[in-house]
């Protein structure tokens, strides 16, 4: 009678590793970030933005790992590398697969809570002047009515406290000393051997032969305010960053 059990039990404990039971809950991702920042933290960093161990915000590995990969790689390490096994309940597991799968995946699936129209008035008066949502706004910055689907939420926090840590992909500062002395500073929408784009904090783009160049710079060093962390309340943040996450014209269920 008791092998009866044994098909159950072991398509229990399979399931167990094969599907996540918290996916997506929020109080899951919170769980999952206090106790990756305890067992995991001192290699990946306390939110999963590397140090010893490589970021698990910008990796593809991270994206295209299955849930049952992710809880295999970590209940039992990866061999040959640093990354040590945790052999521990599959609960615990979950949770920790739970927050990994948030850090990459788009913020708008995180379904954050906070107050849109405060997150909005913030935004238009902190940021519109650079940053275009829906066809409103600046240019000097990326648009940003599809952040919630292009960025994670790490992604999307990173570029707004530490703007100067990834600096976003055709908006690259620069400094260009053209021939006749005068000197431009904006964002190069592109460059290559033959000529700049070089776009103004005005919104005036500049196409620039390289032969009117006499000097080309690259600062490293964002137009952005870095001190936005400083500026805004806790609250102030947890509004914006909710709206700005909710910007995704793909509407997640
Ligand atoms: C002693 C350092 C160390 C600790 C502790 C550690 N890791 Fe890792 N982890 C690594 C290294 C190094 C890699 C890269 C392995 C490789 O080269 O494929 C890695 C890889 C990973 C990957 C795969 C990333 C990818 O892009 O392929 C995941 C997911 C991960 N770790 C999660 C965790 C979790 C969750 C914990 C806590 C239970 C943890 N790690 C603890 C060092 C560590
Ligand atoms: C003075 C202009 C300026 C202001 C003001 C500004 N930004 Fe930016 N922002 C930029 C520029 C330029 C970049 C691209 C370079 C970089 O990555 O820092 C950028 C990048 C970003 C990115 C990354 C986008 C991507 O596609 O990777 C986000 C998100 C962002 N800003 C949000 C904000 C928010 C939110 C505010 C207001 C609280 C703000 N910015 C205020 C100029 C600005």
């Amino acid at each position: 009678m008791r092998f009866l059990y044994l098909p159950v039990l072991i398509a229990a404990t399979l399931l167990g590793q094969t599907k996540n039971p918290f996916a997506g809950k929020p109080e899951a991702i919170e769980n999952g970030r206090k106790l990756f920042a305890e067992v995991c933290g001192a290699c990946h960093g306390p939110n999963g933005e590397g140090g010893r161990g490589p970021s698990l915000t910008t990796g593809r590995e991270v994206r295209r790992a299955t849930d049952a990969q992710l809880f295999q790689s970590i209940r039992n390490g990866i061999r040959g590398t640093e990354m040590p096994p945790y052999p521990q309940a599959p609960e615990k597991i979950w949770l920790l697969v739970t927050f990994v799968r948030s850090l990459s995946a788009p913020a708008v699936e995180a379904r954050l809570s906070g107050d849109h129209e405060a997150g909005r008035r913030i935004f238009e008066t902190n940021c519109a002047s650079c940053h275009s949502i829906a066809g409103q706004g600046g240019s000097l910055g990326p648009d940003l009515t599809e952040a919630g689907a292009r960025l994670s939420l790490a992604l999307l926090k990173e570029a707004i406290v530490a703007p100067n840590l990834r600096l976003a992909d055709g908006y690259v500062p620069v400094q260009a000393v053209l021939q006749d002395g005068q000197t431009l500073t904006g964002v190069a929408r592109n460059y290559n051997n033959y000529s700049l784009q070089l776009l103004e904090a005005t919104g005036k783009l500049h196409l620039l032969d390289t032969r009117q160049l006499a000097r080309v710079e690259f600062p490293g060093k964002s137009p952005m305010p870095a001190d936005f962390a400083k500026r805004f309340t806790k609250v102030q943040m947890q509004d914006l960053i909710a709206f700005l996450s909710h910007q995704a014209t793909r509407k997640i269920q």
